[in-house]
């Protein structure tokens, strides 16, 4: 094995790994486009760290290997751990449940035994690779046992858990078959992050009500076999993004000259209307969408001034429940543009692609309405991409309550997806809102983003890590 191995004083654990495998790419390597990545490369850089993941393609054995200065520790994942652990138990099971049951979550216990085998395997991959002592970095719901099967491997690390996600209130929680094994699991974590103090309290009421553990503010007392007590401490730590990369990628001619000319595609109309998620149903697009088919129904919009740009990135295409949710967002589309479209104007743009990060700023600089209306999302990071990106102080966010975002994005016009009334009067709203008060509300929008930016959020949740080392 090379000489990555028992070396990293800074271990990240994470379903997958920051690059992916890719025939065109140089070397076979493309670096994933995800925030984690930007926040977490400069620590693992300058401590010489390790991240364990998955390299994306099922079959892959590949020996650990360097990446830009980080040492990459792939995990495999056999064609039937996909199915079963990554599409089932996670994306089919915890993704749905942890969602508010928007889809029916199923439960399958060889979907179970899945879940354990693989988390057993990235626990002993991570252990492998922890010098004496080291602090691993567990991330998000594919790995909530991780945190447990690392503490029994390896007593010595200070281990963290992040879960990007929410954590569901108690009452939907406890549907899951397998619901004590996965807090044990999580509160093998020496601090557990959520990103919502609403989800670090679901998982205190869950942690009492399942375990009966004390959990006075966010600190659990957890006994230990040895007949001690462990703190492990669950508290909130919103996410973010590298706000002034955006703001620096934004600022430059040739996005800039994108974002004309993307308009200038589209016919220049008057109002761009925005909305880009991965294709899932936890996102409200086919919300967003009843809502803007009725306004063009009621004449309020015309497709003459108005386009609303749809991107759905394609997204975890063998779960049945986006195989689903792809044909009736596209039956939509399909109905709202033929109802609506003339020869010269388009309705809806819809794209079933991901784009490069630059492309992403030019076409947040040509939207005048962001449209964010999902109906649950841990942070929703769209959203702050999108302030961050608009240098020009203009634009009108249109957010939903149920985004962590919107615990902190005050100024955005706030709506409940699943009133349609509401997110209708919201986005004429949004449409009609003066160029004063859109800049009155995009400065205070853009400063709050660039003073909570990525590397505040990794170096808040590394520094709790690093008090558990000096505790002991
Ligand atoms: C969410 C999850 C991440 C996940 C991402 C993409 O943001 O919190 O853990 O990586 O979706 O989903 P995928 O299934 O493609 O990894």
């Amino acid at each position: 094995m090379s000489d990555t191995r028992a070396e990293a004083d800074v271990i990240v654990v994470s379903n997958r790994l920051p690059v992916d495998h890719s025939e065109d790419a140089e070397g076979g390597w493309r670096r994933s486009p995800g925030g984690l990545v930007a926040a977490l490369e400069p620590v693992l850089q300058t401590t010489g760290g390790a991240w364990v993941g998955w390299p994306g393609t099922a079959g892959l054995e590949l020996d650990p290997f360097e990446f830009d200065g980080m040492s990459l520790v792939p995990v495999m994942l056999t064609d039937d751990d996909v199915e079963l652990y990554y599409e089932g138990f996670s994306n089919d099971t915890i993704w749905p449940l942890y969602h508010d049951v928007i889809s029916p979550p199923a439960y399958h216990r060889v979907w179970w035994d899945a879940y354990v085998r693989v988390n057993e395997r990235f626990a002993r991959a991570a252990a492998s690779v922890a010098r004496e002592g080291a602090t691993v970095w567990v991330h998000d719901y594919q790995l909530q046992l991780v945190p447990k099967m690392l503490r029994d491997l390896r007593p010595d690390l200070v281990i963290g858990y992040f879960h990007h996600i929410p954590f569901p209130a108690y009452g939907l929680y406890s549907q899951l078959p397998w619901r004590r094994q996965v807090l044990d699991g999580l509160l093998g974590a020496d601090v557990i992050g959520f990103q919502r103090v609403a989800d670090a309290g679901n998982f205190a009421r869950a942690v009492r009500r399942q375990l009966g553990f004390d959990t006075k503010a966010g600190a659990i007392r957890v006994p230990a076999a040895d007949g001690r007590v462990r703190i492990a401490v669950a508290k909130a730590y919103p996410i973010s993004i590298d706000a002034a990369l955006f703001d620096e990628i934004a600022r430059r001619p040739d996005v800039q000259a994108r974002a004309v000319e993307i308009r200038e595609s589209l016919g220049n109309p008057r109002t761009v209307l925005f909305g880009v998620d991965r294709l899932d149903y936890t996102k409200g697009i086919m919300h967003r969408l009843k809502a803007y088919g009725e306004l063009l129904a009621e004449h309020r919009l015309d497709v003459a001034d108005v386009t609303l740009v749809q991107v759905a990135s394609p997204s975890r295409e063998r779960v049945a429940a986006y195989m689903q949710l792809r044909d009736e967002i596209e039956l939509t589309v399909g109905r709202i543009n033929g109802d609506h479209d003339t020869v010269g104007h388009t309705a809806i743009r819809y794209l079933h692609h991901s784009y490069p990060r630059e492309e992403m700023i030019a076409l947040y600089l040509a939207a005048d309405v962001m449209l964010v209306t999902a109906l649950r999302d841990g942070m929703n990071l769209v959203a702050k991409e999108y302030v961050a990106s608009r240098i020009d102080g203009r634009g009108a966010l249109v957010l939903s309550e149920f985004t962590g975002a919107a615990d902190e994005l005050a100024q955005a016009i706030k709506v409940n997806p699943h009133d349609i009334q509401g997110l209708k009067e919201a986005i004429i709203a949004a449409v009609q809102m003066t160029p004063a008060e859109q800049t009155r509300r995009m400065r205070a929008l853009r400063r709050r983003v660039r003073d909570h930016d990525v590397a505040g959020w990794s170096k808040r949740f590394l520094a709790d890590l690093d008090a558990v080392r000096s505790d002991r």
